[in-house]
Formats: C-alpha cells, structure tokens, sequence
C-alpha cells in the first residue's frame, strides 16, 4: 500500500483544550492496581475524571490485560510457569467465562489476532454461525417488525464458537498441558469473590436474567445481585469445564454438555441441533495490513468488519499530517466525517466471506481512501441521506484480552455474546450462558439493530452463515518492525472507533499508553448520522463549535474498554481501561526457560 499524498490541514484560530470535571461514574474497587498511571502530567491530572484512573502493570517476562483481574493473574500465572501467549489467552478465556459471565464466555464466539516472534501473523475466526434451520425472516413479526427474540430468548443464539476456537489456538500454538490450562478457571468456578463492579453489572442484569429460572439460580440471590465481597459458586459450570478439560471440544460440542445445550434449545424454542454442533469449525484466515504513519498494524479481517473499518479510517486520516490536535473541533470533525463514510461502506458492504463477496481491495486500496478525504468538506459536515433509527443501545459489552510472552509473541483476542449477559439464557445443568449473536446480523436489512447499526443484503441471516462483528483486536509494530502494542476492546460498534483512538493517541498524540487509553473518545457510525461523544469528555465550545458545522453532537457514557500493552525501551506497560475494573497483570516469577 503505497503512502498517500499528504492533505494541508488548515489549522484555525487555536483554542484551549479545556476538560471538565465530571464524577467517577464507574470505577469501582477492582481499578485500583500495582502501579498507578506513573506518566500521567500532573498538571493535566484530575482535568477528565479518567486520567490517572487506568490500572497499569510493568513487566520484562511477559504481560496480560483483561476485563477482570482475577483472569490476568491467572495468565500472568500461566506466563509464569513457562507456558507462551497462546497458552495464557487460553487459560484466561475459560477464566473470564466464570468471573466475567457479562461477555467471558464458552457460548460465545470471537477472533484472535496472534503474531509470533518468528512467522506469519494470524487471525482466527471462531466466530459464532447460524443454525441451519435459520431463516432471513426469522426475526419478522407479521407487520415485518424485528421482534425482542433478537435479543433475549434461546431463539437468539448462534451456535457457540469459543470452546472450539481456544482448542485450535492450543492445537497450533499452545505447549503447556490443555488440562492445565482449564484447571484455573474450574477452581473460580467452586467460588470466587464477586467484586463490586461485577456486582453492580448483575444487578443491572437480573430483571433479564431473573426471566430464565436457570439464570436466576446461578446468578442471583433471591432474586438480586450477590453483594460486592461475596462468593459466586458454579458448580453446574465446573462440571462443563471438567469436560472440556478431560475431552477438549468433544466435551462441549458432544457428550452430556451438548445433550444439555439441545435440550435447553427444545424447552425454549431454539434452534441449535446437535448437527449444529458437531459441525461448528473455526477458520484461520489472513489478517488485514495497515500501513499508517510507518507503522503496520495487523486487525481482524471479515467477518469482523474491525480490520477493514479501522484500516480505512487511517487510511483517510493519514492524509493530515500532522493532524489537528487531539480534543479540538478540527481533529474531531474530521475524525466524525471519516469515521461516517468509513461506516457507511461497513455497513452496506461486509459480510461473512464465506457466503458473500467482500471487496476489501476497496477498504485497502489508498486510491479509495485519498477519493473519500477528498470529499471531505474541512469546515462543513457532510450528513447521509436519512434513515429511520431506534437509538442505540448505551452498554455494549463483549471483552477483550491482550498477552504478550517473554519470546514477544502477541496474542490479541477479543471474545463475546453480544449483548451483557448474552441472550440472558443459562443452559440448565450445565452453567453457562448462551450468545445473543443473531441480532449482529440485519435480521431486517435496511433498519438498524440494538447498537442502531443499518446493515445491508451482505449480512442477512442465512443458515451456517457467520454473523457480522466490529471486534477489533489489533497488533502494531513500530516503523522497524518491531512488536509495539497488543489492543482491542469491547463495545459494539464503538469497538473499532475505540482501537483507532488509542492507536492515533500513541502514534498522532505522543501519549502515553495509559493517557492514551484513558482519554474520552467521539463515535461516528454513519446512521444514526451524529457524533457520539463520553459526556463531558468535549469541551463546551468544542461542542457548540461542531454543532455550527452541522453536527448533531449527542453525549452519553463512557465507551470502551481497551486492554492494551505497549512495548517499551525498559520492558512491558500493560494498561487496563478504568472505564470497566479491568486489571493488567505480570508474572512476577521467570519460569523456566522454553
Ligand atoms: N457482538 C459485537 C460484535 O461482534 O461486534
């Protein structure tokens, strides 16, 4: 990919940079951590209420982020015994499948982005399908509304991909023992302390969860959240865990596990046969490149729409060199209008490889991202034609998990079941919740989805198909090639827009990791046609400034939460988003040589 002509951006009259304060909104005991924020400026400290605020940890043998510290230590642990990344993103998959049952999953599906030392960088598609007894209208009342089954109930599940998914990167990668990388997570499964975070999440989710008697059991306590400090035991998960840690993927895609997923199916009207099941297969696949500033960075390629999406927006914005500075009107306005024309082909354009053809030349050719900045007015917005759009849904989960071993391979995976708590349906007996992954596909083409995402023909629903995603887990080298950052992040379709601020924060902004990560972000999806921004995270003249230009500014809460790790001169910074209780984790024992 050839560099592309650099575009002048006109800098006007400048203007302060000028935060507010806003309160704490969601951190919670989790965030604190081994070291805090050492780089934060001081004199900027306390400006965003977020500064200062990322839990971060140093190490030289290897480093793990993720949404749940309890599942980085486990990591952190199996990188101290001498296993390599792969063998910790294992270990702390099953692990956040029992502390963080809001997006860790084994009923759900993702992507990892691995890039080892020596060889080929990879990206796995474990991604959940449709059954085969799926149908475009599935979803359609007789009016042709999209119906709440999207979203909530055993309709809305897509056959699990995690389990299979971890088993081929063990398969390829791994060198510890499978077993004992299941083991940490069987032992959280008989009882672990709930954290207030996760507390809070839970009560948030028990009138969805309280409508499933298998969830309520194993989530709630007479009905209500269990208190912050008290212990969850489940038992029904640390017998599916035991399976799958005696038998691999048999244990779950056959055997009792899936004599208890098909009979959940049958008692509320799902779709998922054990055919289904046993013919579920991951796919590795090629990743996207991205050339942006001398850098390369690696993302997940379709069916995520993460890579493509991602690469486009830099490839747009690579044209402004340098580019407005960060918190301006200037920066975020031509961030909105490349960020609404890089949606657009997104959502009209991707879909799964397999069943569609995606013409990602078009999100990679540098030709097509100088014809886009082009037609970007520098003073105006430029709005899309309207489109009728519920408004999006504000929490948006899913998670993501970043390693890095002593050897510098890099594992980038982020996981999820859509919705919190997925289709908030436990399978009965065996402990664990299904994904509400149907309603990332455009169960109606044309009109928007939960995040209020309009997709087009490519996505609609077909059997064996795989659903449309935004997960963006992400690998960046430095300008001599070597590791530089291991990020991605939940979020919806906020997903993509959140992995591109903390990579333009490091490499356009010169911040530091946990700045970058903690910094508020803006969203631009095309429809609905306006720049989502962290309320309180723009100025107010900022606001009123891109409100002139045509932007219609909505602020909500907080978006994101980016586990990343930057490598640096003195060893590795791992940075977990204040914006969840996320944790980064070191192992603070070598282990032996490997
Ligand atoms: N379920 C969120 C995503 O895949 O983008």
């Amino acid at each position: 990919m050839s560099r592309p002509a650099t575009t002048a951006w006109r800098p006007r009259a400048p203007r302060t940079v000028s935060w507010l304060l806003v309160p704490l909104l969601l951190l919670g005991s989790a965030c604190g951590g081994p070291m805090s924020s050492p780089e934060a400026a001081p004199e900027e400290a306390g400006a965003w209420s977020l500064y200062g605020a990322a839990q971060t940890a140093r190490g030289e043998d290897g480093m793990v982020v993720s949404g749940h510290g309890l599942a980085s230590d486990v990591g952190a642990a199996i990188l101290a015994r001498g296993g390599n990344a792969v063998d910790a993103a294992v270990a702390v998959g099953f692990a956040l499948a029992v502390v963080l049952p809001a997006a860790g999953n084994i009923g759900g599906g993702g992507f990892l982005v691995y890039r080892p030392s020596e060889g080929e960088v990879r990206a796995l598609d474990f991604r959940e399908k449709a059954p085969a007894a799926a149908t475009r209208d599935m979803f359609l009342d007789g009016e042709g509304k999209v119906t709440e089954a999207v979203v909530i109930g055993h309709l809305a599940a897509g056959v699990p991909g995690s389990v299979a998914g971890l088993w081929a990167m063990h398969g390829e990668y791994g060198t510890l023992p499978w077993a004992d990388l299941v083991a940490p997570a069987i032992e959280l499964a008989h009882g672990h302390e709930v954290d207030e975070v996760r507390s809070r999440s839970l009560a948030g989710a028990a009138p969805r969860l309280s409508r499933f008697p298998a969830s309520a059991a194993q989530f709630l306590v007479d009905g209500e959240a269990p208190a912050p400090g008290s212990l969850l035991a489940q038992p029904d998960l640390a017998v599916t865990l035991t399976a799958i840690s005696e038998q691999g993927p048999d244990g779950f895609y056959g055997g009792a596990v899936a004599d208890l997923i098909v009979a959940e199916m049958e008692r509320g009207g799902g779709l998922i046969t054990h055919q289904d099941l046993e013919s579920y297969a991951p796919v590795w696949r090629g990743p996207v490149e991205v050339e942006y500033r001398g850098h390369r960075i690696y993302s997940m390629p379709p069916v995520s729409s993460g890579g493509l999406t991602l690469g486009l927006i830099l490839n747009v914005l690579e044209g402004w060199d340098p580019l407005p500075p960060f918190g301006s009107a200037d920066l975020v306005h031509l961030e909105a209008e490349t960020m609404r024309l890089a949606f657009r082909d997104r959502n009209t354009l991707v879909g799964d490889p397999d069943f569609v053809d995606v013409p990602r030349e078009q999100f990679e050719s540098q030709d097509y991202a100088d014809g886009l900045r082009a037609r970007i007015d520098q003073e105006r917005a430029t709005p899309l034609p309207p489109v009728e759009v519920a408004p999006p849904a504000e929490s948006t989960e899913t998670t993501h998990y970043s390693v890095v071993d002593r050897w510098g391979n890099a594992a980038s995976v982020t996981t999820t079941i859509n919705s919190g708590y997925g289709n908030a349906v436990t399978v009965t007996g065996a402990g664990f919740l299904l994904n509400n992954e149907m309603d990332d596909f455009a169960a109606s083409p044309g009109r928007p989805n939960q995040f209020g995402l309009v997709e087009g023909e490519n996505n609609a629903i077909a059997p064996g198909k795989r659903m449309l995603s935004s997960m963006t887990p992400s690998i960046v080298l430095d300008p001599e090639g070597r590791l530089m950052m291991v990020v991605g992040t939940p979020g919806g379709p906020t997903i993509i827009t959140s992995v591109y601020h903390a990579i333009s924060n490091v490499i356009d902004h010169g911040m530091t990791l946990d700045r970058a990560v903690e910094s508020p972000r803006v969203h631009h999806q095309a429809w609905p046609d306006q720049i989502f921004y962290e309320e309180a995270g723009l100025a107010g003249d900022v606001v009123e400034e891109l409100e002139r230009r045509g932007h219609r500014m909505v602020g909500r809460g907080l978006s994101g939460d980016v586990a990343a790790i930057l490598v640096e001169e003195s060893g590795l910074l791992g940075v977990a988003d204040p914006r969840r209780g996320g944790g980064a984790s070191a192992p603070d024992s070598p282990g032996d040589a490997h």
